[in-house]
């Protein structure tokens, strides 16, 4: 290391102007596993599967002038609401996923990997629908290639799903949706109603610029260019302020969660403003952050922790599951013997 001068001049200024108008979220202290071992969170959205092809390059494709790949080894893991899902049964929590794959060897395999990780799946079937997977073909670490198969669920699907959901709201205790603009949350609303309706918390991740879908929900969590798409650029953190409660306001928002990577994340409530700091230690592998902050949330207000202190936990996951490369998840001794 040399011995230069602080050359990050915006990120205490940052910080600075978020903790000039919010308040530090306080430490949470432990909660006990039996207290998260009660938690049921039902999981709604888009699942899909995130599979890696790995192998090496020796030669030029006679057909066109790209690299032929000669693949060794094959991993998949769980995408979008699988991996929420998987996320909340990591921390002990009963976790439920109500989703549509289709009926093909991808669909099979989110099977296989949701009893792996010990989630109960309420799966629609879809026959004429290509189960969503994103696969990235890799050689020496470099990503040549990445091909997408999805396809919006056929509506028979969707309402039978809706069906299942008034099935299954009276067995859990916390509602997520996990939107991935898949078509999988179509109901989304009259989902969110049905919840309400009976007093049960509506957790959204969301997608898109539609906020309206998102009605009445007890706590929404956008990250920066989410909450920019509906908001628009925001010119301090005062504008900020002004922007997400009229946001609130017209949509019957109890609580926004803005997460904001690097800069940790701040709560919006009628209470006023909260700042959780970012606490990774070490960066390796952002990605999934998001649904490891919502399943977080989720898992404890599901076991009747108050929104404060489950946002100091979902902040200290995050700052766990950034550090890990592969495995996104974050368990019970992690979050709370290991910091
Ligand atoms: N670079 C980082 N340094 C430290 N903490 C981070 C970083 N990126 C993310 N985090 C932690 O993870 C949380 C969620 O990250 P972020 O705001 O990027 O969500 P996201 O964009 O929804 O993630 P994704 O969609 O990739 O799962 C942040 O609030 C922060 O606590
Ligand atoms: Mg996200």
């Amino acid at each position: 290391m040399s011995q230069q001068p602080n050359l990050q001049p915006t990120a205490p200024a940052v910080r600075d102007s978020i903790l000039d108008t919010a308040t530090p979220v306080p430490e949470a202290g432990v909660v006990p596993r039996e207290q998260l071992a009660r938690a049921r969170v039902l999981v709604v959205g888009d699942v899909m599967l995130d599979r890696y092809w790995f192998g090496d390059v020796n030669r030029i494709s006679p057909e066109a002038p790209v690299p032929v790949v000669h693949v060794q080894r094959q991993e998949d893991r769980l995408g979008g609401a699988a991996n929420v899902a998987r996320n909340a049964a990591a921390l002990g929590a009963k976790a439920g996923l109500l989703c549509v794959v289709g009926h093909d060897e991808p669909g099979e395999r989110i099977v296989q990997l949701l009893g792996d990780s010990g989630v109960d799946p309420y799966l629609e079937r879809d026959p004429a629908l290509p189960t969503t997977i994103k696969l990235r073909v890799l050689s020496r670490q470099q990503q040549l290639l990445r091909v997408d198969f999805e396809n919006l669920p056929a509506h028979e699907a969707l309402l039978a799903g809706l069906a299942r959901f008034d099935a299954l709201l009276p067995g859990h205790d916390v509602i997520l949706m996990s939107d991935y603009a898949k078509g999988g949350l179509t109901h989304v609303t009259k989902m969110m109603e049905k919840a309400r309706a009976v007093g049960k918390p509506v957790l959204v991740d969301p997608k898109g610029d539609e906020w309206e879908r998102y009605r009445g929900a007890t706590l929404i969590t956008p990250n920066r260019a989410e909450l920019r798409e509906v908001v628009g650029q925001w010119k301090s953190e005062a504008d900020l302020l002004v922007r997400v409660t009229k946001l609130r306001a017209e949509l019957d928002i109890a609580a926004l969660l803005l997460t904001r990577s690097e800069e940790g994340m701040t709560l919006f409530t009628n209470d006023g403003v909260l700042h959780a700091s970012a606490v990774a230690r070490e960066v390796y592998d952002v990605s999934g952050a998001g649904d490891t902050v919502i399943a977080t949330l989720a898992v404890m207000l599901g076991a009747g922790r108050p929104l404060v202190e489950a946002v100091s936990l979902a902040n200290r996951a995050a700052g766990i599951v950034v550090g890990k490369l592969g495995t996104a998840t974050v368990d019970y001794d992690e979050l709370f013997h290991s910091h």
